[in-house]
């Protein structure tokens, strides 16, 4: 740990390249040669998903860089932000245009620094690729592909004019995507026998704002034709042209088939030479109404349009939204939207404004696969007003707080996760308690309360700093009928009896605080008196508890 933390202060002194190419060519050589080591995958089991990792489930504890500091120059101001983060994967972009500058010569130097530079910290990586779309746009591909309109046509608006996003019908485009995609995976399946790369996002946040189709020649043509068999089939449909069909909905639910396709194929290139797992990002629409499809990215897989990404394109396992909306009511929503048995719950963008990180624990409570803060760095820049004004320690610390509950245990949770049933909560907005229906047992998450006393008992006493701003969360995993794994921030969990009727009263036949070390509970000690006479009390400490119920 304290060589991680020391690598990135010296590497920006230059005094010490000798030993880093040293350290460098050791970790190479450390590195496995041969593919021994399991490929990353997604396994299904009862209807859970998991993202297995060297042939055991993992979950994502991630943060993704800026946009821009996919350089080997900026990666010293990458790391240390994950270090104190303390993710255990990076997320981070490769460009088309680093990757292909001049069309068919390659150049994947940063991506072997990269890979290079997470074995030395031991963290894994997300890569993002950044191609025909990046927030719609082509503003990653190189400068042969975005200004050669002729070879890489624009989609036509519905004056005939050129829009600012590729169509997504041009087979050209998709030809050179396709091979610049398979030219990067055939490189990582070389130099990854360790498996660092665990998962590829293909391209990102797909869609068009301000028009919902292309209306160029083979869009025309293919809207007039009729709905593709797969597609009517999957979704039970009579047989006929898009407006038939669809109706109103005709033309987002045609421009999210022919880009859904269009990354279908992509991947499935990339996986045929190095089948890692992948998936795509969503600029959402408004969660709880609707919304004209003029002002979102139409086209890209939101939450009205899933069926028909997860028709067209099989070889995504999962779309994975990108949290930036304000209130509680929305991201719940739109955890709801993409938390489906076909949808495995995975947040590889979140807002990085510290009052997001009590998401953390609906996401892990739902089994998802991951969470990552984006604009995670300290490369200077920050995105307020979708995240945090800076990146320091009171931006850091709630994720930090977050992954230094479960990181310990991450293994331990991941596979929990995938196995039991868990469940998870964030503050309202509002501070109200939710209830939690563990089957047997009933809990309640309060919040804004001292440890100390029952509500109401005291009177004219001050409010908890952490009563001002919803940033609780509570985390239950079940261990067996009557037995939880319990932890939290500024939160209250209290514990009863489902059936009140039943003429039987709840109570803790122990709490034992402790932590999980190599798959085994490592006890520290019981929480009794005080600690439990009040509900079970949690600040931002790591705390983890295995509460075992019973009656009398
Ligand atoms: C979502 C995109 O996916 C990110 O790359 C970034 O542009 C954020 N929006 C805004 O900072």
């Amino acid at each position: 740990m304290a060589r991680e933390h020391v690598i990135p202060h010296i590497l920006r002194t230059g005094a010490v390249s000798l030993f880093l190419a040293v350290l460098a060519g050791c970790i190479a050589a450390a590195a496995p040669t041969t593919s021994d080591v399991p490929l990353p995958t997604i396994a299904r089991q009862n209807g859970r998903t998991a993202l297995m990792v060297d042939g055991a489930p993992f979950t994502i504890l991630g943060v993704q860089a800026n946009n821009s500091s996919n350089y080997p120059a900026m990666l010293p101001e990458v790391w240390p932000a994950v270090e104190k983060t303390g993710a255990n994967t990076l997320e981070i972009p490769v460009a088309w245009e680093q990757i292909e500058p001049k069309e068919g010569v390659f150049d994947f130097s940063y991506v072997d620094t990269l890979v290079r530079e997470a074995r030395t910290h031991d963290k894994r990586l997300v890569l993002l690729w950044f191609a025909t779309w990046k927030n719609t746009a082509p503003s990653y591909a190189p400068s042969w592909v975005k200004n050669d309109n002729a070879r890489f046509p624009r989609m036509i608006d519905k004056q005939g004019k050129n829009f600012y996003a590729l169509s997504p019908w041009s087979k050209t485009t998709l030809e050179a995507d396709e091979k610049a995609f398979t030219a990067l995976m055939a490189h990582l399946k070389e130099i990854d026998k360790a498996r660092t790369v665990i998962m590829i996002q293909v391209e990102n946040e797909t869609g068009t704002y301000g028009l919902v189709r292309d209306h160029g020649p083979a869009a025309e043509a293919a809207f007039a034709a009729p709905v593709p068999e797969k597609l009517i089939t999957a979704l039970g449909k009579k047989p006929g042209t898009w407006s038939d069909v669809f109706g109103k909905a005709a033309e987002e639910n045609f421009h999210a088939w022919a880009i859904a396709d269009y990354v279908e194929k992509v991947a499935a290139a990339g996986r045929k030479v190095y089948p890692l797992p992948m998936y795509v990002n969503v600029a959402l629409r408004d969660p709880l109404k609707e919304q004209d499809p003029q002002t979102y990215a139409a086209g890209g897989p939101t939450w009205n349009v899933l069926d028909i990404w997860h028709v067209a394109a099989p070889s995504i396992f999962t779309a994975a939204p990108d949290i930036y909306c304000h209130t509680y009511p929305e991201v719940m929503a739109d955890l709801n939207h993409y938390d489906r048995p076909d949808n495995p719950l995975m947040i590889v963008e979140i807002s990085n404004t510290p009052s997001y990180a009590r998401y953390f624990f609906p996401v892990l409570g739902r089994h998802g696969l991951g969470f990552s803060p984006f604009g995670m760095d300290f490369t200077g820049y920050f995105n307020y007003p979708l995240g945090a004004k800076k990146i320091d320690a009171e931006t850091i610390g709630p994720f930090a707080a977050d992954f230094a509950l479960i990181g310990p245990m991450m293994r331990e949770w991941a596979r929990l996760s995938f196995e039991n049933k868990t469940w998870g909560v964030a503050e309202p907005d509002d501070h109200a308690p939710q209830t939690l229906d563990l089957g047997r047992w009933k809990a309640t998450v309060s919040y804004g309360r001292w440890q100390f006393g029952q509500p109401g008992v005291f009177k004219n006493i001050d409010a908890p700093d952490w009563a001002k701003t919803a940033f609780g969360g509570m985390l239950v995993a079940k261990l067996g009928p009557d037995e939880f794994l319990v932890m939290g921030h500024y939160a209250r969990i209290d514990f009863t009896l489902a059936d009140d009727k039943s003429g039987r009263h709840g109570m803790y036949d122990r709490v034992e605080e402790g932590r999980y070390e190599n798959g085994k509970w490592i006890f520290r000690r019981v929480w009794n008196g005080d600690q439990t006479d009040y509900g079970l009390n949690f600040t931002s400490a790591p705390q983890v508890l295995r509460v075992k119920l019973s009656t009398y």
